[in-house]
């Protein structure tokens, strides 16, 4: 059991991507912060020096936006390097010189999954496991059970606490606000359920491609990464019974419910597409049937969710870059007014996550002079952001106070795997799309019953007037 801030940072892959475009920019606002004034030491098997990674930090601060400024020049001073083989004990005996006594340090793995299980063997023939802490990355796992697998793997060094299970949208403001929305309020709760809610929409959608990353993405798919990992938290937000209290074990407890009332999908569940030019990206094979979109019909079955469709999609090279929530209400028992034709649509809810943060109540009313007319129109909160804290930034400093507020627990993470763990193989061929659209208009088939997707505002701005539903 570890208990109190980590003495030292040390992270695998240093020299790699995910350190370049987050580590580094998230380290750097963390010293300005204040919260970072111990050891960061990288590791990596690249040939490099330690002025090569001074070298890379920098540049990885100043192309993020960051400053060339006295909190970038202390990271610097703090950083150290190893250079060595994950396979060879000399590398961890290297890490334990660097570490100079620190004895509790966080290890994050940013490495692929498949060297998670010689990094943690080392860290422990070190012993450099012991009262430390441990941060992966998702996809943790690539299925139901290869997650089971990775889990034994960081549990032979790492007990459950000491395990940091990265998911970014965690981390971000306007999915933290879905949770302090739901419960922060006395409105929403008496409606909250499937006697009110007729069907909910999740759209994740990108207005780029796989940007060089067509490796990693042929082992993954728009359903590994980002339905089952980001989309699902987003519903287990909006799902979850009212926690106990605000601590980790009482969210993670409501989580892990909704995680583990999700029917899994089956093949008529899930409509899978691929934007047209895929197949000519490096490192994806010519007759690839990766998807890159993915639209999936989901249900619940709890107490509170029984029958209520949960509509998610989510691609790569789309119309617009842009995530919102749509939780539709059921229409008023009784047709009084004329003006309400049955396929208007109906009240909602919509929470608007990117690339602005808005909440919006959909309601009709009256048009003035008119005898009994109406139109339907938005209530909206609009918060600007300020982007104060990168979500990086945020998880990191967390996982280094040994806070797991943003984390996610194994448990959520098998029970999420197991949702779709049919569906990862026993599934249509992906269907061709064009780069700029909505997906295949097969999607449709999945929201037929509520008159189509909604489309989204691309330009994201307030939407005063609610509009028609896209066919
Ligand atoms: C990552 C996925 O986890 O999330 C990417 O691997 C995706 O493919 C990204 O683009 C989306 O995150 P954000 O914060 O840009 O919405």
């Amino acid at each position: 059991m570890t208990a109190g801030a980590s003495n030292a940072f040390v992270f695998f892959g240093a020299t790699g991507d995910l350190a370049r475009k987050q580590i580094f920019p998230a380290l750097h606002a963390m010293v300005a912060a204040g919260e970072l004034d111990v050891p960061v030491v990288g590791v990596a098997h690249s040939g490099w020096s330690v002025d090569d990674l001074r070298s890379r930090a920098r540049e990885s601060v100043l192309e993020n936006g960051g400053e060339d400024d006295q909190h970038l020049e202390s990271l610097l001073g703090l950083l150290r390097y190893v250079d060595g083989d994950y396979r060879d004990a000399t590398t961890f005996d290297a890490l334990k010189e660097a570490l100079d006594g620190a004895t509790r340090p966080a290890h994050y793995l940013a490495i692929p999954p498949s060297l998670f299980g010689t990094v943690v063997d080392g860290l422990q023939s070190a012993n450099l496991h012991d009262d430390a802490r441990v941060i992966v990355e998702k996809p943790f796992g690539r299925d139901l059970a290869s997650a089971i697998e990775l889990d034994a793997v960081v549990a032979r060094a790492f007990t459950e606490d000491e395990i940091f299970r990265i998911d970014h949208y965690l981390g971000k403001d306007e999915i933290m606000n879905l949770l302090y929305f739901r419960f922060a309020n006395s409105f929403l709760e008496p409606v909250w359920n499937r006697h009110h809610v007729d069907h909910v929409e999740i759209t994740l959608a990108e207005d780029f491609g796989i940007e060089g990353r067509g490796a990693f993405y042929e082992s993954a798919g728009a359903l590994r990464d980002v339905i089952e990992n980001h989309v699902f938290q987003i519903v287990a937000l909006l799902a979850m019974d009212p926690p106990a209290y605000q601590g980790y074990d009482a969210v993670q407890r409501a989580k892990e419910s909704v995680f583990r009332s999700m029917r899994p999908l089956t093949r008529d569940d899930l409509v899978r597409g691929q934007f047209v030019g895929y197949r000519d990206e490096p490192g994806v094979a010519s007759d690839s049937d990766v998807e890159t979109f993915a639209a999936v019909r989901l249900f619940i079955d709890s107490w509170r969710w029984s029958g209520v469709p949960w509509l998610l999609r989510t691609g790569k090279n789309l119309a617009a870059k842009a995530g919102e929530v749509r939780v539709y209400f059921k229409r008023p028992p009784q047709v009084l007014f004329d003006d309400a034709e049955a396929d208007s649509e109906s009240n909602y809810f919509r929470f608007r996550l990117s690339p602005v943060s808005e909440i919006a109540l959909a309601a009709r009313v009256k048009t003035p002079g008119e005898e009994f007319q109406g139109t339907q129109r938005e209530l909206l909160i609009h918060t600007e952001s300020t982007h104060e804290r990168a979500p990086y930034e945020r998880l990191l400093a967390g996982a280094m106070a040994g806070d797991r507020a943003l984390f996610t627990a194994g448990g959520s993470v098998e029970a999420a795997w197991r949702v779709v763990d049919d569906v990862l193989t026993d599934h249509e061929p992906a269907i061709p799309y064009e780069i700029g659209t909505w997906g295949p208009p097969e999607a449709d088939r999945l929201a037929a019953d509520f008159g189509g997707w909604h489309p989204l505002d691309p330009d994201a701005k307030s939407s005063p007037t609610a509009s028609p539903k896209e066919n």
